[in-house]
């Protein structure tokens, strides 16, 4: 209705846009990227194919998918100024913080012109950009917080093998990429890929709508994702449970503080907005837990805390009535650590897998040229009053 404004917090029932990208029914546990079933990609794609697909629409031909392959790989390399900033950070920083400021670096170094006849041109050669320099940018977050010096990207390898390089080459010694590491990565990425107006998204798409740069709005999504209960999480779930495993495995205790009103704490990767039953991305997740920790014969006793603890939630009263189901974050940080990735770079990950996913959600806000994002308010505050002089307050 005209002039009536009904407040909607976390726009819980708001659908901000149409959208052609992914598809979720949260009751069936179904997710689709451009009409095909998540298990089915995870599967049989690749991550630089799922970008393709997310971002374009279709499937690539081979002749496009080597185009545009070739693309990415040929703007992994960044501008030397762009490293100068990178040996600014103290290695106590964060490298989210990192991830987001050499992001927002590129709007320095490739601003946008204003120019409407070159934009989709522009506009296509920011994605290849951003797509070819996150790894390079996600790596260098991680060798600056390990005080090492920086691995170049390496053009004969593939998008995962290159990332797993520069993360943990080192200039003492050759590093071979293991394909089980790989593959694994890959298929995390795939799984991280889009997950239609979540937080970050809806992030990248408002920051977009006032026609800032891709590269600004993805370094705003970067900063939404950051928060714990989005793609913080992972970390989170990690720190919760090395301390149920330092309280000697009481997942009950933990169980009844996440119930507990007065006790702010949440059992983290539990729970979804939209997901009321078993996220699809976890299941696909959890078995592939299993996989690679067999294959890279890791034995993670946190894995098994972790599967106790769903198995407690998934019969308990409070959370049954929640529909609170393990969500994407539950198990990926089990598997991260065991390609050897350590807990601080778990939401760095996270972003490098949903990166086509802001791309393509931000292309489609353009594309569709919607309107700049101003939601309106119902106003609380006090009524109109005078100013009163400071000597008389
Ligand atoms: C991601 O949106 C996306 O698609 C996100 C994501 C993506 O791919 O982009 O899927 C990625 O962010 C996954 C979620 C990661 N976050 C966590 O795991 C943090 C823990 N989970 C929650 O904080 C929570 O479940 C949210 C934030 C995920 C969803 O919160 P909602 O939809 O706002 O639900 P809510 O806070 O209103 O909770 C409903 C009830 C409340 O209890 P009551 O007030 O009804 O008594 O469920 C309770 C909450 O207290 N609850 C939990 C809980 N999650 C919800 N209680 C204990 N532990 C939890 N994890």
């Amino acid at each position: 209705q005209s002039g009536v404004i009904t407040i909607d917090p976390g726009f819980k029932n708001t659908g901000s846009t149409k959208s052609a990208i992914t598809f979720l029914d949260g009751e069936k546990g179904i997710l689709r990227y451009r009409g095909y079933p998540i298990e089915q990609l995870a599967d049989k794609s690749t991550f630089l194919e799922v970008a393709y697909l997310l971002i374009y629409g279709e499937l690539p031909q081979k002749s496009e998918f080597e185009t545009f392959k070739s693309q990415v790989t040929n703007h992994t390399l960044v501008h030397e100024d762009i490293k100068k900033l990178l040996d600014g950070f103290p290695s106590t920083a964060h490298p989210m913080g990192v991830l987001s400021s050499l992001v927002t670096s590129l709007t320095a170094f490739y601003p946008q012109s204003l120019d409407p006849n070159r934009s989709w041109e522009e506009v296509n050669l920011s994605i290849i950009r951003i797509l070819a320099k996150m790894p390079t940018f996600a790596a260098w977050s991680y060798k600056n917080q390990m005080g090492h010096p920086v691995v170049y990207p390496d053009n004969k390898l593939d998008y995962c093998g290159n990332f797993l390089k520069m993360m943990f080459g080192l200039p003492t010694e050759e590093y071979e990429v293991d394909p089980v590491v790989s593959r694994a990565l890959d298929k995390l990425l795939i799984l991280h890929a889009d997950h239609e107006q979540n937080c970050s998204a809806s992030t990248v798409r408002i920051v977009g709508s006032s026609q800032a740069s891709l590269y600004a709005s993805i370094s705003a999504g970067i900063n939404a994702l950051w928060g714990p209960l989005h793609g913080g999480a992972n970390t989170a779930v990690i720190e919760m449970l090395e301390g149920i495993k330092a309280d000697g495995g009481d997942t009950k205790k933990w169980m009844a503080k996440a119930k507990d009103k007065n006790d702010p704490f949440r059992l983290m990767g539990f729970g979804h907005r939209v997901y009321k039953n078993f996220d699809p991305r976890a299941r696909i997740i959890k078995k592939a837990a299993d996989d690679v920790l067999e294959k890279l014969g890791v034995n993670d006793p946190v894995l098994d805390i972790a599967k106790g603890l769903e198995q407690e939630a998934l019969e308990d009263q409070y959370f049954v009535d929640r529909k609170l189901y393990p969500n994407v974050d539950f198990y990926s940080g089990i598997i991260y650590r065991a390609l050897g990735i350590p807990a601080e770079m778990f939401t760095v990950m996270f972003a490098l897998g949903r990166l086509p996913g802001w791309i393509a959600q931000w292309k489609e806000m353009r594309e569709n040229k919607e309107p700049i994002g101003r939601p309106r308010q119902v106003y609380v505050g006090e009524n109109e009053r005078d100013y009163v002089d400071l000597a008389k307050r």
